[in-house]
């Protein structure tokens, strides 16, 4: 069993590129969100968050856990890793990709305030920073946004539009997604940047890594499993937006 956490719904965008390439496991899907958001909190209190939420997928039965969090990747995956026997898959920011194709030779990082200034993103962007200029903003509302269900129309694009025009002014061609939430707010990011802009989520990449380390530790189930989506949705919170989601997601999948 594949075990995901997020600190809310945001992990989804990524259950729905695992889907894509694992359709076969059985998944518990936890969402944090009666502690969401994540990007502001210390990286002390994201930690215990992944130990109790490691603790409660392990009783399920998990055999890997993906940390679809950016956030808590950043703060707590090398601790967990540490404390635990059980493999941990994290989430990575796109700035290799998008370093390596951006054409005006600037590149726009969205991301929580957490996962900016976390030792693990200034290492990556410091590989690059010196090929392209690298422009950050804090995604500032869009993970409420995502926690409201509300991925569009004209809150959406106000929202959006105040954390992404700097980093097009600035001349960036790329758009890294750095947060798992902001994939359900992408046709909107994508209408405001313009066709010229690529928008990149990190998630196809992540789920391609599971397939792999899965497939080594002999964990991809050998009977080819149920054609239907074996997925249970848990949250310490409120579930009704994260079930929502996950429905759009598996019904736009069909
Ligand atoms: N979805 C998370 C991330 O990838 C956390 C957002 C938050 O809770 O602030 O960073």
């Amino acid at each position: 069993m594949i075990g995901i956490f997020d600190s809310g719904s945001g992990g989804l965008s990524v259950l729905r590129e695992i889907l894509k390439v694992l359709p076969r496991e059985k998944y518990l899907f936890f969402a944090d969100n009666a502690f969401c958001p994540y990007g502001e909190k210390t990286p002390q209190f994201i930690q215990d968050r992944g130990r109790a939420i490691t603790d409660y997928l392990l009783s399920e039965g998990a055999d890997i856990i993906v940390v679809a969090c950016n956030t808590a990747t950043a703060a707590a995956i090398a601790v967990l890793r540490n404390e635990y026997a059980v493999k941990f898959i994290g989430m990575e920011p796109a700035v290799k990709p998008a370093a390596l194709s951006s054409e005006t030779g600037v590149i726009g990082v969205l991301a929580t305030a957490g996962t900016l200034k976390a030792s693990k993103y200034l290492k990556t962007r410091g590989l690059y920073e010196d090929d392209v200029k690298i422009s950050e903003r804090v995604g500032k509302g869009f993970v409420e946004l995502v926690e409201r269900g509300i991925l569009d129309g004209p809150e959406a694009e106000e929202t959006v539009r105040q954390s992404l025009q700097p980093l097009l002014d600035d001349g960036a061609d790329r758009i890294v997604l750095g947060c798992t939430h902001y994939p359900f707010l992408r046709d909107v990011i994508q209408r405001i940047a313009g066709p010229d802009v690529q928008v990149i989520d990190p998630a196809p990449a992540v789920a391609r890594h599971l397939v792999h380390v899965m497939t080594e530790d002999g964990l991809i189930r050998e009977d080819g499993g149920p054609s239907f989506p074996d997925v249970r949705i848990v949250a310490s919170g409120d579930d009704t937006i994260a079930k929502r989601l996950y429905e759009t997601i598996i019904n736009n999948q069909q």
